[in-house]
């Protein structure tokens, strides 16, 4: 278990760091994350290296039992470096080049910028490859960040090479993305644009490559530092951080080339519960993109965020609290941002554990109180996975379809995963986020909303799935585009229309004019209320499935908007139209008692539930609200946190509350 800061000991008088490394062993560090915007002090100019100051900090937080996780400082190149090659300075889409004087100034497939990048990485290498404080490294710091990609002359080169892996010619390339449309035929590899500022848009079969291509882009970059790292003697894992559900990268896909998953985690919205699922999200996606690998949180939410102003807010109880959250799905190491609020350049207003003024403080006495426990909790709960047996299809291919073409006002993708998810949520489920890549034969359930592009190997394997008992719910959009972000000649939803039973024939986007649909229930599902459809409408032929709500509105009256297919020994079902919770609530806790999954624990409202299965099956009860709340204890346990064995019946939680259950 690694447990910590981010500390940065360049921006501090040598005379402090004694008493920050008591300070930080006093409060049951064993880790600090380092370096990462570091290269001026580390290179002060071409080719001079200067480790003697981090040499220093790294051996006497050594002695102190606090080792480092090294980061290379390529995220903010110095000064010296952008005068020398200016052409390293990346473009937005609109043309804009980015100057020096924040961070990320760079382009990573600039070849200038690749020389200095690797003169300071090697030298970093060679000079900690065998220091035995220094346990794992970061590479850059938050891909992405501030500019998802480049659109310089370099990245549309790279662009114009990557496209000619990935398609047999140009004709196949022309005719996989109907280039015929508006002329745009390319009649030579060098003719395809960088989505650049156009008028109207770019092709979206264009804009999806460009952004499977700056996957490459960066996990290429990263792994440009981590061979350097390596060849220079570096033996210990090498990670880059995350940032949960940023949208810019394919993180399934990046994380293969990662030893372990770190990110960065704030959860500023206090107290807003809503926002907690969001946390949730975050977690389990960083967990799933290493196939249930435990991640490390290597920026744990302790103060306020905000640069120029301050847009959130922490309070006593709420650190240790997503501090579980992040345990409790997946995490084995919590290093929280940063150790002391910074007393000059931009993230003034971005605060630490520490005030300005370095005094201990409230939330250092809370963090102290994490360190503590932690030290008194098995080490294999660290280490456990999560029993997820069902699975959201939560894919940044989808994802990125839907923001090139967010179908009408209104849509978005996170705004269809969301209902489905906190329905699970409720219901205390383990859930497991799963792409067209993923293994599905170890879940019993698998919600996919809005699973726009199908590619073929996918829908071989998901009506297997179905085939063989699964339960498959998707919502409308779904099976309705080609991989290469074009419609299916044939009448949707496409190749799962035999799984589905169903065409749709037509649709109708009333989110256009604000229209909600009504619904008429079957009796089928135990769903109460009279929630409507919003968004969308799909008009729809059963073709065998069985009608489980009609819509009462519209000129499709009485047709089908939810179905449910028989298939094999499973039932794939059919949402038409955007539901929320009054829906999606009793929809999962039906499916999970048809797939006969264990019913949860019974709690007040509020109270997230998450396991882990160790050596032991672990059960972390986390009351997000800040009033008390209660739990209904099944069997005799102990609650490792305080060791009080709980009988059977309600035990209390405390605000903000936590308690994990053995
Ligand atoms: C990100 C970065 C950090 C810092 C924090 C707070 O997560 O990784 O360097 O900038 O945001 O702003
Ligand atoms: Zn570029």
């Amino acid at each position: 278990m690694r447990f910590g800061a981010a500390y940065y000991p360049e921006h501090w008088p040598v005379e402090r760091w004694e008493l920050d490394a008591r300070m930080m062993r006093e409060a049951g560090f064993n880790t600090v994350r380092m370096a990462e915007f570091a290269w001026t002090r580390l290179e002060p100019s071409q080719g001079e290296f200067d480790f003697d100051w981090l040499d220093e900090v790294v051996g006497l937080l050594g002695s102190n039992g606090v080792r480092t996780l090294m980061c290379t400082p390529t995220a903010a190149p110095p000064g010296w470096v952008v005068k020398d090659s200016p052409e390293m300075l990346p473009f937005f889409e609109d043309g804009r080049m980015v100057n020096f004087g924040g961070r990320r100034h760079y382009c990573p497939t600039q070849p200038r910028f690749r020389d200095h990048v690797e003169r300071i990485v090697g030298a970093m290498g060679r000079h900690y490859a065998e220091d035995p404080d220094v346990i794992a490294w970061q590479i850059d710091n938050e891909f992405g960040c501030h500019q998802d990609y480049c659109y310089c002359e370099s990245c549309q080169l790279a662009f114009q090479v990557w496209l000619q892996s990935q398609y047999e010619s140009l004709d196949e390339l022309n005719s996989a993305w109907g280039t015929d449309f508006w002329s745009e035929v390319f009649t030579s590899w060098d003719e395809i644009p960088a989505p650049r500022f156009t008028s109207t848009a770019h092709n979206p079969s264009l804009q999806l490559a460009w952004r499977r291509f700056y996957t490459d882009v960066w996990t290429n970059f990263y792994t440009f530092q981590a061979d350097i790292l390596r060849e220079s003697g570096v033996t210990v894992p090498i990670t880059t951080n995350l940032m949960g559900l940023y949208p810019g990268i394919d993180y399934y896909t990046h994380a293969e080339a990662l030893d372990f998953v770190t990110w960065d985690n704030y959860p500023v919205s206090f107290p807003v519960p809503a926002d907690n699922y969001t946390s949730a999200l975050n977690c389990d996606l960083m967990r799933s993109v290493k196939d249930g690998a435990p991640y490390w949180v290597v920026e744990q939410q302790s103060g306020a965020p905000g640069w120029q102003s301050i847009f959130g807010r922490t309070g006593p109880g709420y650190i240790r609290l997503m501090t579980y959250l992040t345990v409790a799905h997946g995490g084995e190491g919590v290093l929280y941002f940063r150790w002391r609020s910074c007393r000059f350049g931009v993230e003034q207003y971005w605060h630490g554990i520490l005030q300005h003024d370095g005094r201990p403080n409230w939330r250092y006495q809370e963090v102290a109180q994490v360190g503590k426990e932690f030290a008194a909790l098995p080490a294999d709960l660290f280490s456990a996975r999560t029993p997820a047996q069902v699975a959201l299809l939560f894919s940044h291919d989808q994802q990125w379809a839907h923001q090139i073409q967010p179908h009408v006002n209104g849509f978005s993708y996170l705004g269809e995963q969301l209902p489905a998810y906190q329905a699970l949520r409720d219901a205390g489920v383990d859930v497991d986020l799963v792409n067209e890549e993923s293994d599905l034969s170890k879940y019993r359930i698998l919600i996919a909303p809005v699973w726009e592009l199908i590619p073929s190997d996918m829908a071989e394997q998901v009506i297997e799935f179905v085939r063989q008992g699964g339960t498959l719910a998707l919502t409308f959009r779904s099976a309705v585009k080609d991989w290469d972000n074009v419609i299916f000649e044939e009448p949707l939803p496409g190749p799962l229309r035999e799984l589905l039973g169903i065409t749709v024939d037509d649709y109708d986007a009333i989110g256009s004019q604000n229209i909600t649909a009504g619904l008429q229930f079957s009796g089928k599902l135990p769903v109460t209320g009279n929630p409507g459809g919003t968004l969308w409408a799909d008009v729809i032929t059963s073709e065998g499935a069985e009608v489980a709500a009609t819509f009462t509105d519209g000129w499709y009256v009485g047709r089908p908007a939810i179905t449910v297919n028989h298939f094999g020994i499973g039932q794939a079902w059919y949402i038409g139209t955007h539901l929320e919770g009054e829906f999606w609530t009793p929809f999962v806790n039906y499916l999970l008692a048809q797939q006969h999954l264990p019913a949860s624990l019974q709690r007040s409202a509020g109270v997230d539930i998450a396991h882990r299965q160790g050596e032991r099956l672990y059960t972390f009860v986390l009351n997000m609200k800040p009033e008390a709340g209660w739990i209904e204890i099944p069997e005799m346990c102990t609650d490792l946190l305080t060791g009080e064995r709980l009988m059977p019946g309600r035990t209390m939680l405390e605000p903000y509350g936590v308690r994990i259950l053995a």
